[in-house]
């Protein structure tokens, strides 16, 4: 099977389980029932849900156990696409090709919605807790309970809503006081924090080594940054109908990018970059101890995932 189809599997095989996860939409609660599945469903590239079972992969996880965490945290990225949409915050009026939720159930409820998404996705993955795959043991259990901690943490201020937060913050301040560091940090924040989180989680939900989950983490921060520069870029050279939502976004708001503060060349050099270190480190990652290199696991999807990033247009 070629890449695209192998991707295009994936990405049905995702949304099933969402599906199974996503709330019925009825009761006196049923517009923000609706308004959360209307975002979700949007469609959108799964790329969290989608690291997070690739790496489970690369480190032997099998079962089910990772269902309900790769549902959670595209729950999570969904509410903060939500919340960034909404009038004061970016103000943004498409998304996943389709008007975004604010425009079509209002801001009201589009703020609920953001919430719902926030507070289901950890209801959601409690259910591990009580899957088979996690009672059977203490050590299921245990990983289950690290990979909430984790899930909780790169989710919060220490990880994207710190990010956003920076964020918001710099479109106010003076052009000299937005530098490559505090960039830096709202990248690594608000966009590399739920990378590092879906891979951490594969990773320790399949028994990873503390040192991997280190190693893992370095990889993650590589891919969200080059994540975030290639959505800078594409914010200035795509199009509505190819990207799915507004471009001009960040001139609109006067951010500062990687691409407003290095320019375009520099800008798509450290996207290669970041992605080929990445890809080198996904390379060894799940080497084992005691094992001869030449046996290290190796997960090809998820190395040709990241190196399909470099020149993604959506
Ligand atoms: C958009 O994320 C927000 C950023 C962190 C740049 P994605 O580009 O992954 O959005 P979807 O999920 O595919 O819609
Ligand atoms: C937002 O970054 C990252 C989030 C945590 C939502 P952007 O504001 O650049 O994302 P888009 O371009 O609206 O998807
Ligand atoms: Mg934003
Ligand atoms: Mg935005
Ligand atoms: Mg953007």
């Amino acid at each position: 099977m070629n890449f695209e189809a192998e991707l295009q599997e994936r990405v049905s095989g995702i949304e099933a389980i969402l599906r199974q996860y996503l709330p019925a939409e009825e009761g006196y609660q049923k517009t923000v029932l609706e308004a959360m599945n209307y975002s979700v469903l949007a469609g959108g590239k799964r790329l969290r849900p989608m690291l997070m079972q690739e790496v489970f992969r690369l480190f032997g996880g099998k079962g089910r156990l990772v269902e309900p965490f790769m549902a959670a945290i595209e729950m999570i990225h969904t509410y903060s696409l939500v919340h960034d949409d909404l009038p004061c915050m970016d103000n943004d009026e498409y998304r996943r090709g389709r008007k975004t939720t604010h425009a079509v159930y209002g801001e009201g409820m589009a703020v609920l919605a953001g919430d719902a998404l926030l507070n289901y996705a950890f209801e959601t993955a409690c259910k591990a807790f009580n899957m088979p795959e996690a009672g059977q043991s203490i050590d299921g259990l245990n990983r289950c309970a690290k990979a909430m901690s984790i899930l909780a943490g790169k989710a919060g201020i220490y990880g994207m809503i710190g990010g956003q937060t920076a964020d918001t913050e710099a479109e106010e301040l003076p052009e000299e006081q937005v530098t490559q560091e505090l960039l830096l940090f709202i990248h690594e924040n608000k966009t590399a924090a739920l990378i590092q989180s879906s891979m951490m989680i594969g990773a320790v939900l399949a028994g990873a080594a503390d040192g991997q989950l280190e190693a893992l983490e370095r990889i993650g921060s590589n891919i969200g940054l080059a994540f975030q520069i290639q959505d800078d870029i594409l914010d200035l050279t795509s199009s509505l109908e190819v990207l799915g939502k507004q471009t001009g976004s960040d001139l609109k708001n006067h951010k500062v990018t990687y691409v407003s503060l290095n320019g375009m060349e520099k800008s798509a050099e450290q996207v290669r970059r970041l992605s080929e270190e990445a890809i080198a480190g996904l390379a060894c990652v799940a080497a084992q101890e005691g094992m001869p290199q030449a046996d290290t696991r190796r997960n090809d999807f998820l190395e040709k995932l990241v190196e399909d990033l470099i020149t993604r247009k959506k």
